[in-house]
């Protein structure tokens, strides 16, 4: 597999040159790369930075497509009936809506996966596909175990016209219109800090064993957000929900991984079918963690906002000022939230500016 980790055994010199070559592009350098390199591919960086291989001979019509065409990607989202997960799916949806209509965005059509079994009152307000939860008992209390089981039906049943999926939370408020971020068929996906495959190689190789490769073929990553080929995530998706349920079973694996298992599950799959993905950090922003937007595309509101109210952190404690999706587990958030108090980092203020003008906005926000 072509990923970044085969550019690692490439010389730093040789990538340089390439790269090089690509911004000054004049025919008769490169003709004397090929000629000189064994490499039967191209090594370019792309606007965004990204090292991307391609065929020497698809280069030239490659970067007009690049500037041209879009590609575009089915934006899917697994959620059950819960008001927890129904209110957050319409601010999603809002967000969605408004970024797509934007130059900078691919993003294709929308589906909520709707994995409680039947319809909700959400079913015009929102595109979505009902699909079957596990069998009663199956998931042992672990609900998101549900995911995987839910996109092997979606895939199974529904007509998706884009060529990629991203795989994406209630909890996810697009900031920006999101481009594609995979590349010459690899997908990209956000890395997280807590998912660290090589400090659980021997649990790992429970359900990736040796000859598969190293453990460091795992990514740190999740199923979300990742955009992702449609045909790989086909291929993917089986082996996802296995290894999550063999995960789940497996008392030394459940106890470890706990909360955090399907992400497990999932870097585990796609590392047995051989796929690694770009990790991108610009994908992703959790406040209060990251505390300016920069040029990052999702904001995930996974933490709780505790601040006091001269505008500082309050590490666990309960702030003066709050937000927290918890909150909400039951009942809606209200229209109009108060914004938090001066010194308060971008991030958190935008999340809260962000979720009052969904709610605002929303027809029968809160009778719905
Ligand atoms: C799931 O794993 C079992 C072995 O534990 C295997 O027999 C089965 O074929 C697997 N199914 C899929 C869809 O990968
Ligand atoms: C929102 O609340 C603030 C006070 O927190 C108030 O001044 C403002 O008028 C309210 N806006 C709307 C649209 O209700």
């Amino acid at each position: 597999m072509i990923g970044r980790k085969t550019m690692g055994q490439a010389s730093p010199i040789l990538l340089i040159m390439l790269a090089l070559g690509f911004f000054f592009a004049t025919y008769d350098l490169l003709t004397m790369i090929f000629h000189h390199g064994s490499f039967g591919k191209w090594v370019a960086i792309n606007s965004d930075g990204v090292l991307s291989f391609d065929p020497i001979i698809e280069m030239p019509e490659n970067m007009r497509k690049r500037r041209n065409v879009k590609s575009l990607f089915h934006v899917a989202v697994t959620a059950t009936d819960a008001t927890y997960n129904k209110w957050q799916c319409r601010i999603m949806y809002y967000w969605y809506k408004k970024q797509t209509n934007l130059p900078e965005s691919e993003m294709g059509a929308f589906t909520r996966i709707l994995h409680s079994g039947n319809p909700d009152n959400l079913m015009d307000e929102i595109p979505t596909v009902v699909v079957d939860p596990l069998p009663a008992g199956m998931d042992r209390g672990y609900i998101v175990l549900n995911r995987p089981w839910a996109f092997v039906q979606w895939l199974e049943k529904a007509t998706i016209e884009e060529e990629y999926i991203l795989m994406a939370e209630p909890d996810h408020i697009f900031i920006k219109p999101l481009p594609n971020l995979a590349r010459g068929g690899h997908p990209t996906a956000f890395p997280f800090f807590y998912i660290k495959p090589d400090q659980h190689e021997k649990i790992l190789r429970k359900f990736y064993p040796e000859e598969k490769g190293p453990v460091k073929n795992i990514d740190p990553i999740g199923n979300s957000p990742v955009i992702i080929k449609k045909d790989l995530l086909e291929k993917i998706a089986p082996t996802w929900m296995n290894v999550s349920l063999r995960m789940k079973y497996d008392p030394e694996a459940d106890q470890t991984f706990g909360w955090v298992l399907e992400m497990y599950g999932y870097a585990v799959a796609s590392a047995l079918h051989g796929v690694q993905h770009f990790l991108r950090e610009d994908f992703m922003l959790q406040p209060p963690r990251d505390w300016g937007i920069g040029k990052r595309f999702i904001l995930h509101y996974t933490y709780g906002c505790d601040y006091n109210f001269k505008g500082e952190l309050t590490y666990g404690q309960i702030g003066e000022w709050r937000f927290d999706k918890r909150l909400f587990l039951r009942g809606l958030p209200p229209r109009n939230l108060s914004l938090p108090p001066p010194g308060v980092p971008e991030s958190v203020v935008t999340l809260v500016k962000m979720v009052n003008e969904a709610t605002a906005n929303i027809p029968n926000w809160d009778t719905q």
